[in-house]
């Protein structure tokens, strides 16, 4: 990544520092590589990520380490390993940083990749958790969500669509009881399904769901749906989200087949999709875990978050026509004469302090070629001093668009230039 393209992923996270901010979220850096242990435990098995994407190494001592292929288990590590639980709860952090995983590189897709992602932890207080705090569960998914979708109407995203689901939990009259019937009814079908498929009806049942697959379409069309099958407080909890986005006017569209590709879901997923991206589109995932900290070792916990693919968001922004234009410079100092330089110095030093790019030649050069340099490198203002100017203290400066020059004491010279950096078009 070079400039300028740089500058726009400087802006992307800028924004999303702003926003995430104005939400009360603060920033954490997790490390770059963890034991291969928490991602296993965290991510599952089972799952593409930990069974075959991960760049795992023995490490001299002979444990094995990962480099991360997500960070919501390094966060939720973070949360018990710093007693985060002892903090006013929720616990609210955003992260942004390279991940790795090592699928088959395309647009969009790579093996070193960057999200900006953000979690909201929740350790259980005593008389807390069940259904009375459904509504509070469900205010917090909704105002995540909506943190997302203000990010990228920040940002000019076009074409942003937002899916959501609810898979349930891990009580026998939930999930498992809705897998259960997957499962059955997916045996029936079996010989319908591509090897994929049918590997996963034994490995990960709720993954077939998933299928891009042409062929397989027309049956997965038939299979029973989860929202059929929730217990009571998941139902309760998804009706709740959805009028919570409501109240806060945020468009979505309920996708039964949304069952995310990571093991610690529960309750809301959300995917969301954004224009100029190919097959590769999604450009955020995420959802609610409550019990990873508990299955890492931490006392009850609840946690909502999600991850935004920042390769893909700024894709979408570059073939949208809002990538970033080559930084120029303010001003180009074309100074002429030994006993100018000190004159010159002091200029570029009072301009840069100022907040203005500036571009001080090293040696002198000639008029015509200072200037032809200035106009190469895109500078709007080159301020000539010469023997003369340095003088009579009438300093000049060529305004390089319209060719125009004019002479100006030093310090209205200063005044002009610091007044068109606050003002670009003028
Ligand atoms: P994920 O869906 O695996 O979720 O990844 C989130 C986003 O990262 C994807 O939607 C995509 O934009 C981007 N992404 C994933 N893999 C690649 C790749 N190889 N190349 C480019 N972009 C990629 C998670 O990672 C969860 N940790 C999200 C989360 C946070 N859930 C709760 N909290």
């Amino acid at each position: 990544m070079l400039p300028p393209e740089t500058e726009l992923w400087n802006g992307v996270e800028q924004t999303a520092r702003e926003v995430f901010g104005s939400y009360g979220f603060g920033e954490i850096r997790p490390p770059i590589f963890e034991p291969t242990e928490l991602f296993a435990r965290s991510i599952g098995l089972d799952t593409d990520v930990v069974s075959k994407e991960m760049y795992s190494f023995e490490d001299r001592d002979e444990t094995s380490v990962s480099l991360r292929p997500e960070a919501t288990a390094s966060v939720c590590r973070a949360y018990i390993e710093h007693n985060m639980h002892a903090l006013p709860q929720p616990v609210k952090l955003y992260y942004m940083g390279p991940m790795f995983r090592r699928e088959r590189p395309q647009k969009g897709r790579y093996r070193q990749f960057y999200q900006i992602g953000a979690e909201v932890l929740e350790a259980l207080q005593q008389g807390q958790g069940g259904a009375k705090d459904i509504p509070k569960d469900a205010a917090i998914d909704a105002e995540v969500i909506e943190m997302v979708m203000t990010f990228f109407a920040r940002l000019g995203l076009e074409g942003v669509e937002l899916d959501i689901n609810s898979i349930g939990h891990n009580a026998p009259n939930c999930r498992p009881a809705y897998v259960a019937k997957l499962k059955a009814e997916l045996e029936r079908v079996k010989d319908k399904l591509e090897p994929d498929s049918q590997r996963r009806i034994e490995t990960n049942p709720l993954r077939v769901l998933d299928s891009k697959l042409e062929s397989e379409q027309a049956i997965i069309a038939t299979l029973p749906r989860i929202a059929d099958c929730l217990c009571d407080d998941c139902a309760k909890q998804y009706a709740e989200v959805k009028r919570q986005l409501d109240l806060r006017g945020v468009a979505y569209r309920e996708n039964w087949r949304l069952v995310r590709g990571l093991d610690y879901y529960m309750r809301t997923t959300f995917e969301i999709t954004a224009k100029g991206l190919g097959s590769q589109n999604a450009v955020c995932g995420g959802g609610r875990y409550d019990g990873l900290v508990e299955l890492l070792g931490g006392q009850p916990t609840k946690g909502i978050g999600f991850a935004i693919g920042e390769d893909r968001l700024i894709l979408s922004l570059q073939e949208a026509g809002k990538g970033a234009v080559a930084q120029g410079r303010d001003v180009y100092i074309a100074w002429m004469g030994e006993k100018t330089l000190a004159t010159a110095i002091a200029a570029a030093q009072e301009s840069r302090a100022a907040g203005l790019r500036v571009e001080l030649p090293p040696v002198e050069q000639k008029f015509g070629k200072a200037l032809a340099q200035a106009d190469k490198i895109g500078a709007r203002f080159a301020l000539i001093l010469g023997e003369d100017e340095v003088a009579s203290g009438l300093w000049t400066l060529k305004t390089l668009a319209t060719g125009t020059q004019e002479k100006l004491e030093k310090a209205d010279m200063m005044d002009f230039l610091k007044k068109a950096k606050s003002s670009p078009q003028s």
